[in-house]
């Protein structure tokens, strides 16, 4: 790889206090993969009709993603919570702390996403989870409840 592409790598580390740092999530489950077209249409099945459906499947689709499983008590609503709102200019004028004030660039390009209910995070679990052992899934589920 090095003959061809004469990249430097780096290992980079989110280590335990950073994950925290968000109100006290935990990070259950992690991959990171590149959605197949029709994992993305599946996952934004809501915005089917929306104007921006196709770009939305388009972009979510086109790079890695780092899929994250959050636990904590109330995790659906505190994440919503540390992202802000969908447009990032509009979550810049409430919080600069905001993830989408910092990270997000436009209303397509927000940079991360949260579940909108508890139905659809199990949906989306699933979804994204599901290939693996649902055992794993259940006892972390556990530890969460405990
Ligand atoms: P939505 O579920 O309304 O927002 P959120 O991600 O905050 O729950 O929309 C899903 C995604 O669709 C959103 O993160 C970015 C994209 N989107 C657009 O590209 N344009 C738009 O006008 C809207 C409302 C959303």
């Amino acid at each position: 790889i090095g003959f061809f592409f004469p990249r430097q790598h780096t290992l980079a580390v989110i280590k335990p206090d950073a994950a925290e740092e968000q109100k006290g999530f935990i990070i259950s489950h992690q991959k990171e993969t590149i959605l197949s077209k029709e994992v993305a249409e599946e996952f934004y099945t809501e915005h089917k009709e929306r104007p921006f459906f196709d770009q939305l499947v388009q972009f979510i689709s086109s790079a890695p993603c780092v899929l994250l499983v959050l636990s904590k008590e109330n995790a659906v609503e505190d994440w919503r919570a540390a992202m802000g709102p969908t447009d990032p200019d509009k979550a810049k004028e409430t919080s600069p702390d905001l993830l989408r004030a910092r990270f997000g660039s436009d209303i397509l390009h927000n940079a991360v996403h949260g579940s909108s209910s508890e139905e659809q995070a199990h949906r989306e679990i699933q979804l994204m989870f599901g290939d693996q052992s649902s055992e794993q899934v259940t006892s972390s589920e556990g530890e969460m409840a405990g």
